[in-house]
């Protein structure tokens, strides 16, 4: 199962009594940051259109008190309101709204290669499904005066050129939309982050590129600021129960970039001296 991080662990129960939704939660970062919420004592929603996968997730986090599966797909008013409401009849709250659910497109970086289509369908899930979540998450939340949404974003938003045109503003879009939202809800209580998380072998990854997840992990570590460290979906998972629990009850409209510093390198010249023209040591 993508993720590998049992749900039996030992356990902080930094997320006790907190009540999640996780779209996206049958697969990659989504499915890990169930496990490690449910580990941590949140009882969790996974939202999601694999519906196989999506139960059998939660059927290996835990009972049907701690984990449900609700069919969701994030581009339905209906089913986006529908999660929510099932959060609010079972549970009687919503803490936290993790807005994960997304998808690359098509992997062509040209602007001759975009296609309205794609686009929209691009745009459909990663821009208009986060502002659903938003909107019928902050519905419940407002009256509660509390409350936590959170969405990821990507790499894409902070380092140019690493994704197709149509996904990095796609991807743009949902930063705006959370520093917008953290100004509007602020007055309510409620703190709206995002996390950009770089490159991971997920299966959105090794699918786009059609590489086995070990050949990827390789490829990831190579090209990789930070060495020593392979990167997972847990990487990220820790950054969301961070912005979800009351650890950071004071941070609010921040894109928290999870990627050991690949944004802030760019060694072209550099290398270029030392290696070209021997200048540096
Ligand atoms: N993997 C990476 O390298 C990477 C890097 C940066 C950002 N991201 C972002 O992280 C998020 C999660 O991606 P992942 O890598 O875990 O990929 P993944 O493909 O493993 O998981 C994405 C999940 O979203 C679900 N989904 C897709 N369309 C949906 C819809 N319309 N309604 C509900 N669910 C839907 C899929 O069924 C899947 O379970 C995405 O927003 C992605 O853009 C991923």
């Amino acid at each position: 199962m993508e993720g590998g991080c049992s749900s039996k662990g030992p356990s902080s129960k930094r997320l006790e009594g907190k009540v999640a939704i996780i779209t996206g939660g049958a697969s990659g970062i989504g499915e890990t940051t169930a496990r490690l919420f449910a580990r941590n004592g949140a009882k969790i929603i996974i939202a999601d259109v694999q519906d196989d996968l999506g139960w059998a997730v939660c059927k290996d986090i835990g009972t049907d008190e701690n984990v449900t599966y609700v069919h969701c797909d994030v581009t339905s008013d209906t089913d986006v309101k529908n999660v929510v409401d099932t959060a609010m009849l079972k549970y009687g709250k919503l803490d936290i709204m993790y807005n994960n659910a997304g998808i690359p497109g098509k992997l062509d970086f040209t602007i001759q290669g975009v296609d309205y289509e794609d686009l929209k369908k691009v745009f459909d899930v990663n821009v208009y499904g986060a502002f659903l979540g938003a909107k019928h998450a902050a519905s419940v939340m407002i009256p509660a005066k509390k409350g936590v949404i959170l969405f990821t974003s990507s790499l894409a938003t902070v380092l140019a050129g690493t994704s197709p045109h149509s996904y990095t503003a796609s991807k743009y879009a949902v930063v705006g939309l959370t520093k917008n939202l953290c100004v509007e809800l602020g007055q309510h209580g409620i703190r709206v982050n995002c996390i950009s998380p770089g490159a991971l072998p997920t299966p959105l990854l090794s699918n786009a590129f059609g590489m086995e997840k070990s050949t990827l992990e390789e490829l990831l570590c190579e090209a990789a600021n930070l060495k020593g460290v392979v990167p997972t979906a847990e990487d990220v998972a820790e950054a969301a129960m961070f912005l979800g629990s009351d650890d950071s009850k004071y941070v609010s409209g921040v894109n928290l970039v999870v990627d050991g510093g690949y944004s802030s390198t760019n060694q072209n010249f550099t290398l270029l001296l030392k290696n070209k023209f021997n200048v540096l040591n």
